[in-house]
């Protein structure tokens, strides 16, 4: 071996020392990065760790407004962490802050309920509570989010500016981003990533797209109020059953026929009620669903409709129809449109984390997602991670009774957060210090 090789390969291995990761965004700095907070989440403590807080969270789960359980897990973890935190923020929410407690701040969002569903997955770690189940994935969220906690704080020194961790309840029809976001210690987000768990993307890869992504949604109720009578006496009556049936017909014609047919929107009724015996006319009848579309305007437009159209087809059968919107604060959920800025950032982390065949192209879909809230506030980004594995039978859609987890993804979702949050803060200096520069 000539001294000159030698003299090489310390020259080589000094430079790298002096060349810090100053920006992460375009190089190598970013690639380690966020590679070595996934080799950290993968370490076997580490997942075993986050696997433990998932299964806790999971076996008892907790349906809007009543994680008090859940909260008091992430608590107790942020507390033995050592990071601090506002509680409660919306009744059982925590934002957590880790950092220099000043801007620019990035945001990293979690939600924590359950649904209303029996679990029918025979497994170690099924839901304990019957009718109760986080077929939604949110107990990973919270895991994944947790995990992120602990991979920044043992990296607070590459923090430049403020993480603050949102661990958000009533996700599913609660509208609980609305009321966590009326609390001040939200005002000062620069940006925000909120990842969910999707059952159609290979295990372990992420997606997201730019713009619209997620369609804005709103739910109705309708009830009738007639005139019951003997069955055998409808002259006696005021029939709301066939008001409402007549109604729920008329109502379909909003989509087929008011709205362009290349935009898009759903009007669905979900269910319907009115009377208990065979031989009698009741006096009321009731039903109700969700109407949705992928612009604000559209929105607003089928909304409109939805009161004239059933107001109008009641009065027709003599009835009177009551048109609610407002059953769960706040009736509307805005598109969920991903800001450009923060899509390519977390769409360069992911690729340097994963490689870039593993990100996909998620497709628009008419589901919804509270986390729109986020968007009139802030910048605001939503990504998917996958956890279809056949093996492990992970793959069911969301909301099934059958939903299963492939929980070797929890590392990828902990590190996608802190990657995203401290390469994201990191850019955003750097650009601040070039437009002051370019000001001067
Ligand atoms: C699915 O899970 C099994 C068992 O954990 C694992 O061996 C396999 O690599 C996983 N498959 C994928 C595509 O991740
Ligand atoms: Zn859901
Ligand atoms: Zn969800």
């Amino acid at each position: 071996m000539s001294i000159f090789f030698v003299y090489s390969v310390v020259t080589f291995f000094f430079l790298l020392l002096l060349s810090p990761a100053r920006s992460y965004d375009y190089g190598s700095g970013l690639e380690s990065l966020a590679r070595g907070m996934l080799e950290s989440a993968k370490d076997p403590e580490f997942f075993q760790w986050m696997r433990g807080i998932r299964r806790s969270i999971h076996e008892h789960p907790e349906t809007g407004f009543q994680e008090f359980k859940t909260s008091q897990l992430v608590r107790d973890e942020l507390d033995s962490l050592g990071v601090k935190y506002k509680w409660p923020v919306a009744k059982t929410g925590v934002v957590a802050w880790i950092g220099s407690g000043s801007k620019p701040i990035f945001g990293l969002r979690a939600d924590m309920d359950a649904l209303p569903l029996q679990e029918l997955v025979e497994w170690e770690s099924k839901s304990k509570v019957d009718g109760k189940m986080h077929a939604c994935g949110h107990d990973t969220h919270v895991a994944m989010l947790l995990g992120a906690a602990r991979l920044l704080h043992s990296r607070k020194h590459l923090i430049k500016g403020t993480v603050k961790l949102v661990f958000q309840p009533g996700e599913e029809g609660y509208g609980g981003a609305y009321e966590m976001l009326k609390d001040e210690i939200l005002d000062d987000l620069d940006g925000i990533l909120s990842v969910h768990v999707f059952p159609s993307i290979p295990s372990g890869g992420i997606g997201s797209r730019p713009g619209t992504v997620l369609a804005g949604a709103g739910l109705f109720t309708v009830t009738v109020h007639g005139q019951g009578s003997h069955a055998a006496t409808p002259h006696f009556s005021k029939d709301p059953v066939l008001a409402a049936s007549s109604a729920v017909v008329a109502l379909q014609q909003i989509v087929s026929r008011e709205m362009d047919p290349l935009e898009a929107g759903v009007f669905t009724v979900g269910y319907i009620e009115g009377g208990h015996a065979k031989n009698v006319i009741p006096e009321s009848a009731k039903f109700g669903g969700t109407f949705r579309s992928l612009s604000n305007d559209g929105l607003l437009y089928i909304q409109r409709r939805i009161k004239e159209i059933s107001e109008a087809q009641a009065s027709v059968y003599r009835c009177i129809a009551e048109v609610n919107f407002e059953e769960k604060k706040p009736s509307l959920h805005p598109v969920m449109m991903n800001d450009q800025s923060i899509y390519e950032h977390g769409r360069k982390v992911a690729e340097a984390m994963i490689g870039k065949n593993n990100f996909h192209d998620f497709p628009v879909t008419m589901g919804a997602e509270d986390f729109s809230f986020f968007t009139q506030k802030t910048k605001a980004a939503i990504f998917v991670l996958g956890i279809k594995n056949e093996t492990l039978g992970a793959g069911k859609p969301l909301h099934s009774p059958y939903f299963f987890v492939d929980e070797a993804t929890l590392p990828v979702g902990a590190a996608l957060h802190a990657a995203m949050a401290v390469s994201y803060l990191d850019k955003h200096g750097h650009v601040h210090d070039d437009e002051v520069k370019r000001e001067l």
